[in-house]
Protein backbone atom coordinates (compact mmCIF):
# COMPACT_ATOMS: atom_id res chain seq x y z
CA UNK A 1 0.00 0.00 0.00
CA UNK A 2 1.52 3.69 -1.02
CA UNK A 3 1.44 6.45 1.69
CA UNK A 4 0.75 9.98 1.04
CA UNK A 5 1.60 12.87 3.86
CA UNK A 6 0.40 16.33 2.97
CA UNK A 7 2.78 18.62 4.82
CA UNK A 8 1.33 21.69 2.54
CA UNK A 9 -0.45 24.90 3.38
CA UNK A 10 0.73 28.21 4.82
CA UNK A 11 0.08 27.41 8.29
CA UNK A 12 -1.02 30.72 8.99
CA UNK A 13 -2.82 29.69 12.24
CA UNK A 14 0.29 29.13 13.49
CA UNK A 15 2.22 32.43 12.43
CA UNK A 16 4.02 34.31 13.16
CA UNK A 17 6.13 30.55 14.41
CA UNK A 18 5.43 29.59 10.83
CA UNK A 19 7.10 32.54 8.96
CA UNK A 20 9.96 31.00 7.80
CA UNK A 21 9.21 27.06 8.77
CA UNK A 22 6.86 24.57 7.50
CA UNK A 23 4.07 23.99 10.40
CA UNK A 24 4.68 20.23 10.04
CA UNK A 25 8.59 20.79 10.82
CA UNK A 26 7.58 22.40 14.23
CA UNK A 27 8.57 20.54 17.19
CA UNK A 28 5.69 18.58 19.08
CA UNK A 29 8.15 18.06 22.22
CA UNK A 30 11.51 16.24 20.59
CA UNK A 31 11.08 15.71 17.40
CA UNK A 32 9.51 17.25 14.06
CA UNK A 33 5.46 17.11 13.43
CA UNK A 34 5.75 15.25 10.22
CA UNK A 35 7.52 12.23 12.47
CA UNK A 36 4.37 11.58 14.26
CA UNK A 37 1.76 10.57 11.31
CA UNK A 38 4.86 9.40 9.28
CA UNK A 39 4.61 6.83 12.28
CA UNK A 40 0.96 6.13 11.67
CA UNK A 41 1.57 4.85 8.22
CA UNK A 42 4.85 3.00 9.32
CA UNK A 43 2.42 1.46 11.97
CA UNK A 44 -0.10 0.47 8.60
CA UNK A 45 2.56 -1.41 6.92
CA UNK A 46 3.52 1.08 4.65
CA UNK A 47 6.87 1.69 3.50
CA UNK A 48 6.99 4.10 0.01
CA UNK A 49 5.69 7.17 1.02
CA UNK A 50 5.12 10.66 -1.09
CA UNK A 51 5.68 13.31 1.14
CA UNK A 52 3.77 16.56 -0.39
CA UNK A 53 4.64 20.10 0.54
CA UNK A 54 4.95 23.72 -0.45
CA UNK A 55 7.89 24.57 -3.30
CA UNK A 56 9.45 26.34 -0.51
CA UNK A 57 8.99 24.12 2.28
CA UNK A 58 9.60 20.97 0.35
CA UNK A 59 13.90 20.84 0.11
CA UNK A 60 13.37 21.45 3.98
CA UNK A 61 11.64 17.82 4.40
CA UNK A 62 13.94 16.10 2.19
CA UNK A 63 17.14 17.66 4.73
CA UNK A 64 14.74 16.28 7.71
CA UNK A 65 13.41 13.11 6.36
CA UNK A 66 16.18 12.10 3.89
CA UNK A 67 15.15 9.28 1.38
CA UNK A 68 13.58 7.15 3.43
CA UNK A 69 16.19 3.98 3.53
CA UNK A 70 17.75 4.80 7.37
CA UNK A 71 14.12 3.57 8.05
CA UNK A 72 14.41 0.82 5.17
CA UNK A 73 11.37 3.17 3.39
CA UNK A 74 11.01 5.26 0.34
CA UNK A 75 9.91 8.72 0.13
CA UNK A 76 9.22 10.34 -2.94
CA UNK A 77 8.78 13.98 -2.63
CA UNK A 78 6.02 16.38 -4.63
CA UNK A 79 5.22 20.25 -4.69
CA UNK A 80 2.21 21.52 -4.49
CA UNK A 81 2.16 25.06 -5.98
CA UNK A 82 -0.97 26.22 -4.05
CA UNK A 83 -2.94 24.30 -1.68
CA UNK A 84 -6.03 23.40 -3.68
CA UNK A 85 -7.23 20.91 -0.94
CA UNK A 86 -6.73 17.65 1.18
CA UNK A 87 -8.25 15.39 -2.26
CA UNK A 88 -6.02 17.00 -4.90
CA UNK A 89 -3.13 14.86 -3.12
CA UNK A 90 -4.17 12.47 -5.49
CA UNK A 91 -4.43 14.40 -8.83
CA UNK A 92 -0.49 16.35 -8.30
CA UNK A 93 1.65 12.63 -9.29
CA UNK A 94 -1.09 9.98 -10.50
CA UNK A 95 1.61 7.54 -11.37
CA UNK A 96 3.08 6.90 -7.98
CA UNK A 97 -0.03 5.37 -6.65
CA UNK A 98 -1.54 4.67 -9.75
CA UNK A 99 -4.20 2.05 -9.10
CA UNK A 100 -2.96 0.95 -5.91
CA UNK A 101 -4.81 1.51 -2.37
CA UNK A 102 -3.43 4.32 -0.56
CA UNK A 103 -3.14 5.91 2.48
CA UNK A 104 -3.27 9.64 3.06
CA UNK A 105 -2.22 11.46 6.14
CA UNK A 106 -2.15 14.79 7.57
CA UNK A 107 0.87 16.30 8.80
CA UNK A 108 -0.03 17.92 11.38
CA UNK A 109 -2.28 14.93 12.72
CA UNK A 110 -1.24 12.79 15.82
CA UNK A 111 -2.70 9.46 16.90
CA UNK A 112 -1.55 7.51 19.67
CA UNK A 113 -3.61 5.02 21.40
CA UNK A 114 -3.99 1.31 22.49
CA UNK A 115 -5.20 -0.91 19.62
CA UNK A 116 -4.02 1.40 17.06
CA UNK A 117 -1.63 -0.89 15.18
CA UNK A 118 -4.50 -3.12 14.91
CA UNK A 119 -7.49 -1.04 13.51
CA UNK A 120 -4.51 0.54 10.55
CA UNK A 121 -3.89 -3.16 9.80
CA UNK A 122 -7.81 -4.00 9.21
CA UNK A 123 -8.43 -0.84 7.67
CA UNK A 124 -5.31 -1.46 5.19
CA UNK A 125 -6.65 -5.08 4.33
CA UNK A 126 -9.84 -3.96 3.66
CA UNK A 127 -8.71 -1.24 1.23
CA UNK A 128 -6.49 -3.57 -0.12
CA UNK A 129 -9.62 -5.93 -1.19
CA UNK A 130 -10.44 -4.90 -4.78
CA UNK A 131 -13.44 -2.72 -4.32
CA UNK A 132 -12.55 -2.50 -1.16
CA UNK A 133 -13.71 1.30 -0.92
CA UNK A 134 -12.88 3.77 1.98
CA UNK A 135 -12.03 3.90 5.22
CA UNK A 136 -12.80 6.50 7.56
CA UNK A 137 -12.75 6.65 11.34
CA UNK A 138 -14.93 8.88 13.87
CA UNK A 139 -14.22 10.28 16.61
CA UNK A 140 -15.95 11.97 19.87
CA UNK A 141 -15.17 15.76 20.22
CA UNK A 142 -17.10 18.36 22.35
CA UNK A 143 -17.39 20.46 19.54
CA UNK A 144 -16.66 19.17 16.02
CA UNK A 145 -17.67 22.24 13.73
CA UNK A 146 -13.82 22.32 12.61
CA UNK A 147 -13.79 19.21 11.12
CA UNK A 148 -15.53 16.92 8.77
CA UNK A 149 -18.27 15.26 10.42
CA UNK A 150 -19.72 12.35 9.91
CA UNK A 151 -23.42 10.88 10.98
CA UNK A 152 -24.12 7.08 11.47
CA UNK A 153 -26.58 4.90 11.99
CA UNK A 154 -27.91 2.48 14.94
CA UNK A 155 -25.48 -0.12 13.18
CA UNK A 156 -22.53 1.82 12.69
CA UNK A 157 -23.03 2.75 9.34
CA UNK A 158 -22.20 6.06 7.51
CA UNK A 159 -24.91 7.93 6.80
CA UNK A 160 -24.02 11.51 5.97
CA UNK A 161 -20.84 13.56 5.42
CA UNK A 162 -20.16 17.31 6.44
CA UNK A 163 -17.31 19.57 6.17
CA UNK A 164 -16.84 21.74 8.97
CA UNK A 165 -21.09 22.02 9.46
CA UNK A 166 -22.59 25.21 11.55
CA UNK A 167 -25.24 22.37 12.59
CA UNK A 168 -23.75 19.01 13.42
CA UNK A 169 -25.70 16.22 13.09
CA UNK A 170 -23.73 14.38 15.96
CA UNK A 171 -20.17 14.50 17.52
CA UNK A 172 -18.22 12.27 15.80
CA UNK A 173 -15.28 14.24 13.72
CA UNK A 174 -13.10 12.41 10.95
CA UNK A 175 -9.23 12.53 11.97
CA UNK A 176 -6.85 12.83 8.79
CA UNK A 177 -6.31 9.25 8.29
CA UNK A 178 -8.62 7.81 5.30
CA UNK A 179 -7.86 4.37 3.75
CA UNK A 180 -8.58 4.12 0.03
CA UNK A 181 -8.57 1.46 -2.50
CA UNK A 182 -7.77 1.77 -6.19
CA UNK A 183 -9.94 4.38 -7.51
CA UNK A 184 -9.25 7.17 -5.21
CA UNK A 185 -7.20 8.79 -7.75
CA UNK A 186 -10.17 8.59 -10.42
CA UNK A 187 -12.87 9.89 -8.04
CA UNK A 188 -10.59 12.42 -6.99
CA UNK A 189 -9.67 13.55 -10.66
CA UNK A 190 -13.21 14.27 -11.05
CA UNK A 191 -13.92 16.31 -8.31
CA UNK A 192 -15.31 19.60 -8.86
CA UNK A 193 -13.87 22.62 -6.52
CA UNK A 194 -15.87 23.52 -3.29
CA UNK A 195 -16.98 27.10 -2.74
CA UNK A 196 -13.86 27.69 -1.53
CA UNK A 197 -11.66 26.40 -4.24
CA UNK A 198 -10.55 23.35 -2.84
CA UNK A 199 -10.84 19.20 -3.73
CA UNK A 200 -12.42 18.64 -0.31
CA UNK A 201 -11.60 15.42 1.33
CA UNK A 202 -15.09 15.26 2.75
CA UNK A 203 -16.60 15.48 -1.13
CA UNK A 204 -14.25 12.62 -2.22
CA UNK A 205 -15.03 10.45 0.77
CA UNK A 206 -18.81 11.25 0.07
CA UNK A 207 -18.33 9.55 -3.73
CA UNK A 208 -17.68 6.18 -1.38
CA UNK A 209 -20.44 6.98 0.48
CA UNK A 210 -22.80 7.26 -2.56
CA UNK A 211 -21.61 4.30 -3.84
CA UNK A 212 -22.38 2.25 -0.29
CA UNK A 213 -18.14 1.79 -0.14
CA UNK A 214 -17.67 3.85 2.98
CA UNK A 215 -16.96 2.52 6.55
CA UNK A 216 -16.55 3.78 9.62
CA UNK A 217 -14.82 3.11 12.90
CA UNK A 218 -15.36 4.86 15.75
CA UNK A 219 -12.54 5.11 17.99
CA UNK A 220 -13.26 4.91 21.68
CA UNK A 221 -12.08 6.41 24.59
CA UNK A 222 -8.49 4.93 24.62
CA UNK A 223 -7.55 6.74 21.47
CA UNK A 224 -5.74 10.24 21.48
CA UNK A 225 -6.19 11.94 18.58
CA UNK A 226 -5.08 15.46 18.11
CA UNK A 227 -3.75 18.62 15.85
CA UNK A 228 -1.24 20.32 16.06
CA UNK A 229 -2.29 23.41 13.75
CA UNK A 230 -3.37 26.55 16.20
CA UNK A 231 -1.09 27.61 19.17
CA UNK A 232 -3.33 26.19 21.90
CA UNK A 233 -3.35 21.84 19.99
CA UNK A 234 0.55 22.43 19.19
CA UNK A 235 1.28 23.33 23.28
CA UNK A 236 -1.24 20.39 24.27
CA UNK A 237 0.27 18.39 21.65
CA UNK A 238 3.89 18.83 23.12
CA UNK A 239 2.58 18.55 26.57
CA UNK A 240 0.53 14.92 25.46
CA UNK A 241 4.03 13.38 24.20
CA UNK A 242 5.54 14.76 27.17
CA UNK A 243 4.05 13.71 29.80
CA UNK A 244 3.20 10.19 27.80
CA UNK A 245 7.35 9.54 27.12
CA UNK A 246 8.18 10.46 30.98
CA UNK A 247 5.30 8.30 32.51
CA UNK A 248 6.28 5.21 30.42
CA UNK A 249 9.83 5.79 29.49
CA UNK A 250 8.22 4.73 25.79
CA UNK A 251 8.33 7.01 22.90
CA UNK A 252 5.43 8.10 20.66
CA UNK A 253 6.42 8.49 17.08
CA UNK A 254 9.82 7.37 16.55
CA UNK A 255 10.54 6.00 13.36
CA UNK A 256 13.46 4.21 14.10
CA UNK A 257 12.26 2.11 16.60
CA UNK A 258 9.03 1.29 14.45
CA UNK A 259 11.23 0.09 11.35
CA UNK A 260 13.29 -1.84 13.71
CA UNK A 261 10.31 -3.77 15.34
CA UNK A 262 9.17 -4.13 11.69
CA UNK A 263 11.79 -5.90 10.38
CA UNK A 264 12.82 -3.02 7.96
CA UNK A 265 15.66 -2.41 9.89
CA UNK A 266 18.46 -3.78 11.85
CA UNK A 267 19.83 -2.35 15.35
CA UNK A 268 23.04 -1.42 13.97
CA UNK A 269 21.12 0.63 11.56
CA UNK A 270 19.60 2.32 14.59
CA UNK A 271 23.07 2.44 16.74
CA UNK A 272 24.30 4.20 13.16
CA UNK A 273 21.07 7.07 13.39
CA UNK A 274 22.27 7.75 17.66
CA UNK A 275 25.99 8.39 16.74
CA UNK A 276 25.14 10.27 13.65
CA UNK A 277 23.09 12.44 16.92
CA UNK A 278 25.80 12.28 19.22
CA UNK A 279 25.01 12.63 22.56
CA UNK A 280 21.10 13.48 23.29
CA UNK A 281 18.38 12.13 24.86
CA UNK A 282 16.54 10.55 21.61
CA UNK A 283 20.26 8.79 20.89
CA UNK A 284 20.16 7.59 24.16
CA UNK A 285 16.43 6.65 23.67
CA UNK A 286 18.05 4.44 20.29
CA UNK A 287 20.11 2.63 21.44
CA UNK A 288 18.12 1.57 24.27
CA UNK A 289 15.94 0.46 21.80
CA UNK A 290 18.73 -1.36 19.50
CA UNK A 291 19.92 -3.29 22.87
CA UNK A 292 18.51 -6.26 24.55
CA UNK A 293 16.39 -3.85 26.62
CA UNK A 294 16.50 -5.97 29.62
CA UNK A 295 16.98 -2.73 31.34
CA UNK A 296 14.30 -0.79 32.23
CA UNK A 297 12.98 1.65 30.11
CA UNK A 298 14.49 4.84 31.83
CA UNK A 299 17.38 3.81 31.60
CA UNK A 300 17.73 6.20 28.75
CA UNK A 301 16.36 8.91 30.24
O1 LIG B 1 -7.71 17.31 11.01
C1 LIG B 1 -8.81 16.64 10.46
C2 LIG B 1 -9.57 17.54 9.49
O2 LIG B 1 -8.66 17.90 8.46
C3 LIG B 1 -10.80 16.82 8.92
O3 LIG B 1 -11.75 16.56 9.91
C4 LIG B 1 -11.44 17.65 7.81
O4 LIG B 1 -12.48 16.95 7.21
C5 LIG B 1 -10.38 18.01 6.76
O5 LIG B 1 -10.93 18.87 5.77
C6 LIG B 1 -9.20 18.71 7.43
O6 LIG B 1 -9.66 19.95 7.95
P1 LIG B 1 -8.64 21.14 8.28
O7 LIG B 1 -9.40 22.40 8.45
O8 LIG B 1 -7.74 20.72 9.39
O9 LIG B 1 -7.82 21.21 6.95
P2 LIG B 1 -6.65 22.18 6.62
O10 LIG B 1 -7.04 22.99 5.44
O11 LIG B 1 -6.15 22.89 7.83
O12 LIG B 1 -5.50 21.18 6.15
C7 LIG B 1 -5.01 20.14 6.97
C8 LIG B 1 -3.53 19.95 6.73
O13 LIG B 1 -3.23 19.64 5.39
C9 LIG B 1 -2.71 21.18 7.06
O14 LIG B 1 -1.65 20.77 7.89
C10 LIG B 1 -2.19 21.71 5.79
C11 LIG B 1 -2.29 20.55 4.84
N1 LIG B 1 -2.77 20.96 3.52
C12 LIG B 1 -3.99 21.53 3.41
C13 LIG B 1 -4.51 21.86 2.19
C14 LIG B 1 -5.86 22.50 2.06
C15 LIG B 1 -2.01 20.69 2.42
O15 LIG B 1 -0.89 20.15 2.53
N2 LIG B 1 -2.49 21.04 1.20
C16 LIG B 1 -3.71 21.62 1.02
O16 LIG B 1 -4.10 21.88 -0.13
Amino acid sequence: MKGILLAGGHGTRLAPLTGAISKQLLPVYNKPMIYYPLSVLMLAGVREVMVISTPTHLPLFGQVLGDGSAWGMRFHFVEQAEPRGLAQAFTLDPGFHGTEPACLILGDNLIYGSGLARTLASAAAAARRPGGGAAIFGYPVRDPRAYGVVEVDGGGRAVSLEEKPARPRGHLAVPGLYFYDGSAGERAAALAPSPRGELEITDLNRTYLDDGLLSVERWGRGMAWLDAGTHESLLEAQNFVRTVEQRQGTMIGCPEEIALRSGWIGADDVLRVADAMGDNRYASYLRWVAGPRDGPAEAWA
